[in-house]
């Protein structure tokens, strides 16, 4: 079944018009990749962890055994996964607009694995780490058995993977970045993301703000559906592509 169907004529021809795209991905758009979302019954990860138990600096100090094996496992996850119909379409956005600002809330890096070089990384990136302590990335460290979390070369702290967890702030830059790109687009979409977590659920407020059109795509509607301008229910791998189809054909 081709979802151009599903695409309004008048979201096309916004489209065209649209000079400055600004796209929030969340959790939705890595699903048909595999990787498992956040808040989904019975597939998302925190239906069978409790996120306080597993992603915040407290819980990392009880057991950062435990924290850091979940990772290994999250990690594990991803680099089984490919980036999907829904990560390479947007990709191809790129083509349609002089400006796209992809920011994502994922971790994963199947966007960059699907061609984009700028992702701003809202919620940092799993496959990097950094010392607990000390705050700065390490890339290598000596690998002694049976030390789990590995220790910092430099000053022995423990690493953890260069993720936001709950009740950290997210990076200066990265917020005013993601502010900037969501406060100057004529166009933003919000993809797979169920808009509960902030700041970055503020971020599409800040565009509606700045009179850009609001799109929304995910398999139900969530609390950004009452203010957007076009709500698209279904997967994304299966509407981006209908869209860059009907951008291309129109
Ligand atoms: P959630 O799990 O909260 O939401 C996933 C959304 O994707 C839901 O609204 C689903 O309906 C939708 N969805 C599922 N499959 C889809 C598909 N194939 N196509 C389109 N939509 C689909 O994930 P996020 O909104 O990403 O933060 O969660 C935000 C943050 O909460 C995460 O970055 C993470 C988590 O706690 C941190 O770890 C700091």
């Amino acid at each position: 079944m081709s979802f151009t169907q599903f695409i309004p004529d008048e979201l096309v021809e916004a489209m065209q018009r649209a000079r400055h795209l600004t796209v929030l991905t969340g959790s939705g758009i890595s699903a048909e990749s595999g990787i498992p979302t956040f808040r989904d019954a019975q597939t998302g990860l925190w239906a069978r962890y409790r996120p306080e138990e597993l992603a915040t600096p407290e819980a990392f100090l009880r057991n950062p055994r435990l924290i850091w094996e979940w990772y290994e496992w999250r990690r594990s996850l991803v680099a089984e996964a490919k980036p999907n119909a829904g990560h390479i379409a947007l990709s191809e956005l790129e083509n349609h607009f002089q400006t796209l600002h992809l920011i994502t809330q994922n971790v994963d890096g199947l966007h960059q694995r699907a061609g984009h070089k700028h992702v701003i990384e809202f919620h940092g990136n799993i496959h990097r780490n950094r010392c607990f302590e000390e705050n700065k990335l390490v890339s290598e460290w000596k690998k002694k058995d049976g030390q789990i979390p590995p220790l910092c070369p430099d000053c022995g702290g423990s690493l953890r993977p260069d993720v936001v967890w709950f009740g950290e702030a997210i990076p200066e830059d990265t917020l005013s970045n993601a502010c900037a790109a969501s406060a100057n687009c004529d166009l933003f979409m919000a993809i797979g993301t169920s808009a509960q977590v902030y700041p970055a659920a503020g971020l599409a407020e800040i565009a509606k703000g700045k009179n850009a059109r609001i799109v929304e795509i995910n398999t139900e509607k969530t609390p950004l559906s009452d203010y957007a301008d076009y709500v698209l229910l279904g997967p994304a791998g299966k509407i981006l592509p209908g869209i860059v189809t009907a951008l291309t054909t129109n």
